[in-house]
């Protein structure tokens, strides 16, 4: 694998990763998979980092799994492969991850920009899970992440048929934050990224964790999971610079502790 296929960029405080494999419109091949999780995983140590965006190129966010790659293998092959193992490390990330999708995000590709935190598409996004196709399911997510965010009926319709979606209609269904024309993908992304890379890094990663939280138990104990969080904020030096700075009438200068 060329180490091209995976660019890493810091502009200010948001780390930007491109998959760039264009010739198989990012097919993700599990060395390209464990060459994000490591470049992701890098910048989530990254103390000046305090939020990532993952984006492909204009055709294609990425096109699903390698299917050259899986096309023979056994199950045996992909259990002693860890066939997702280095999902499970992009699921782990600790700072909040924008997808900036144009282009095709299918199979493994919607799986990727359904792991990523938000997602910001152009005009020209296509949003799918065509592995019924090829006598599979999804399996980084698409049937229980597609699921909790667009509903049963229209996962369903998804799922079973591979059908792609617009743009307009993964707004509409609840899967993307925003549609904004293709040559201002990268603005309106960046836009997100910066606002939130202003706000104390502490209180934004404890926030993610709170409504990922949500996603997996039941409501009382997410709404202790929350308190607690809430609490051990008033720990934080950015918790006192943030309100003696509102109370001061002045800009905050938070300093990430
Ligand atoms: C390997 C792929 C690929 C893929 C595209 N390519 N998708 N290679 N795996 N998933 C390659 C093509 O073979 C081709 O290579 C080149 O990219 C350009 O693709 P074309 O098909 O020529 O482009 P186009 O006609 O524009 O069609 C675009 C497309 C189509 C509609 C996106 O490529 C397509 O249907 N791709 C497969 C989508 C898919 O089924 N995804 C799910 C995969 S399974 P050459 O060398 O011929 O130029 C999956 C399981 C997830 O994701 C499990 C968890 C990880």
């Amino acid at each position: 694998m060329s180490e091209q296929e995976v660019l890493v960029e810091i502009r200010g405080h948001v780390g930007w990763i491109q998959l760039h494999r264009p010739k198989a419109l990012n097919a993700l091949h599990m060395g390209l998979i464990k060459q994000l999780a490591n470049h992701l995983e890098e910048l989530d140590g990254n103390d000046d980092i305090r939020c990532i965006v993952l984006k492909g190129d204009s055709k294609a966010f990425a096109a699903g799994a390698d299917i050259d790659e899986m096309a023979e293998s056994s199950p045996i092959d992909l259990i002693r492969k860890e066939f997702f193992g280095d999902w499970q490390r992009i699921r782990n990330i600790k700072k909040p991850v924008i997808a900036a999708v144009s282009g095709y995000a299918l199979g493994g590709g919607c799986e990727l920009a359904m792991c990523c935190d938000m997602i910001i598409a152009s005009e020209n996004a296509r949003f799918g899970q065509p592995e019924i196709k090829l006598g599979v399911i999804p399996g980084a997510g698409g049937t229980q992440r597609l699921t909790r965010a667009v509903g049963k009926v229209k996962a369903m319709e998804m799922v079973l048929t591979g059908s792609t979606i617009s743009a307009d209609e993964a707004l509409k269904a609840g899967l993307i934050n925003r549609v904004v024309p293709v040559d201002q993908l990268e603005e309106e992304t960046s836009k997100l990224a910066d606002k939130i890379a202003s706000h104390p890094p502490i209180a934004v990663h404890l926030a993610k964790q709170a409504i990922l939280k949500a996603l997996d138990v039941p409501l009382e104990y997410g709404l202790q999971f929350e308190q607690h969080l809430f609490y051990l904020l008033f720990a934080s030096e950015d918790q006192r610079e943030g309100m003696k700075a509102f109370i001061e009438k002045r800009k905050p200068d938070f300093s990430g502790r």
